[in-house]
């Protein structure tokens, strides 16, 4: 088992504070296991909403949940959209007589549920495939290749996690889109997925999407919110300074994990994506999610001017302001567009991300960060301590 203990802990202190947390994220990430790690520590109801025993359990819920004390789990709660009423009134009983800890892989159904029913009720808790972190910093490569899912990260061989990537493409595909309504031909978005591979990494161009794929530009976004809203793809938004300059509009978009990004990509092995033209793509969209999942993604963004200034990631995290750049090279040094981008966005602190094994001072605002450093130079920094 690969502790994460991270998870653990804000879903505890989130359980301490609301009556319902919510743990979204993609399929098969391990959602299911941290909540039953969460139950085993306290007096609790588990119910798995995909079990028709546990549905049969809930034929009269309001009958059977009324009386429950302590910590009950629903586990992919959009399977049973009818419990957000009724979850509504029970968190609002004073006293308390029990919390909610809810699953669920589908975004928009369980979002909207949340939503409309349980506002100001509910702390949302997003869950993301292993980082760095848990499984090692030394492990990066691997991380980076395989991506990280938890059966994909462990499996035996690369071959073995290439297939078991392919059985969840195919199965998101056939049987978990289908089961959220969704008529798109499973092809279809095979083939446009596929496609976005080809954009890894770039401004959102859904007019050439529409040209080579024969479709309208609409049907192209409605296509990207799909894959966005079951956390299989990322949509960078663009950060807009109030300088005189003409700025992107069109988000950024990211094939959130790395591991199937490559399998997508049809990459056979490591090697073959290292002599890839995406490669510094790909390094851009791993080492991203790894900033993000420690930071969150509330508040981040990319940078672009058309004068060719450019940030890779902008957050606000803990009251200041951070750039990163991503850069595939050993020993990268400071750019006139980071120059740019630190003067004209007021940067706290820049981070130049790279895979070398050696992390240094680049200038007084800015330092390159080894990918293996990355996620203890982030904890100083989230505890205020820095160069
Ligand atoms: N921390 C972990 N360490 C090792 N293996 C893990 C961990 N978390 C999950 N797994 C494995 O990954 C797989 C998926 O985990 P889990 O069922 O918890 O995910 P899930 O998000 O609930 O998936 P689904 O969306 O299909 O319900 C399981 O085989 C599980 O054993
Ligand atoms: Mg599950």
């Amino acid at each position: 088992m690969v502790t994460r203990a991270h998870y653990l802990e804000v879903i505890r202190e989130r359980l301490t504070n609301f009556p319902v947390v919510s743990v979204l994220g993609p399929r098969q990430v391990g959602k299911t296991t941290l909540a039953r790690v969460i139950a085993g520590e306290q007096p609790s109801h588990f119910f798995d909403l995909e079990d028709v025993d546990a549905l049969a359990r809930l034929a009269a819920p309001k009958v059977t949940l009324e009386r429950l004390e302590g910590l009950v789990v629903f586990d992919e709660v959009q399977r049973k959209p009818d419990l957000f009423a009724l979850l509504r009134v029970l968190a609002d009983r004073a006293p308390l007589k029990a919390r909610f800890l809810l699953t669920g892989s589908a975004s928009p159904a369980i979002v909207r549920g949340v939503s409309e029913s349980l506002a100001g009720r509910v702390a949302m808790v997003d869950i993301a495939g292993f980082n760095l972190q848990e499984v090692g910093p030394g492990e990066w490569r691997k991380l980076w290749w395989r991506g990280g899912f938890p059966r994909a990260y462990l499996a035996a061989t690369d071959a073995a996690s290439r297939q078991w990537q392919e059985e969840f493409v195919r199965t998101l595909l056939e049987r978990d889109m289908p089961q959220l309504g969704i008529t798109i031909a499973a092809a279809t978005l095979r083939r446009f997925w596929t496609m976005l591979t080809h954009y890894h990494a770039q401004v959102w161009k859904g007019s050439e999407l529409a040209r080579s794929l024969g479709a309208s530009e609409p049907t192209m976004r409605k296509y990207l919110d799909l894959l966005s809203s079951t956390f299989m793809v990322r949509q960078l938004q663009p950060w807009h300074e109030n300088v005189a300059k003409r700025q992107v509009k069109a988000p950024k978009v990211y094939v959130r994990d790395s591991g199937l990004l490559h399998c997508l990509m049809r990459q056979p092995a490591f090697e073959d994506l290292e002599a890839h033209p995406k490669l510094g793509a790909s390094w851009e969209g791993f080492a991203l999610e790894q900033v993000l999942s420690v930071t969150g993604d509330r508040d981040a963004y990319f940078w672009a001017t058309h004068g060719g200034a450019e940030l890779d990631l902008l957050v606000h995290w803990r009251g200041r302001r951070y750039g990163f750049e991503f850069k595939y090279g050993d020993a990268p040094s400071l750019t006139k567009s980071m120059h740019i981008a630190l003067a004209d966005l007021k940067l706290d602190r820049l981070f130049v991300v790279h895979p070398g094994d050696d992390s240094y001072a680049m200038s007084d605002q800015a330092e390159a960060v080894a990918i293996m450093h990355l996620p203890a130079r982030l904890a100083e920094a989230s505890t205020g301590s820095g160069h």
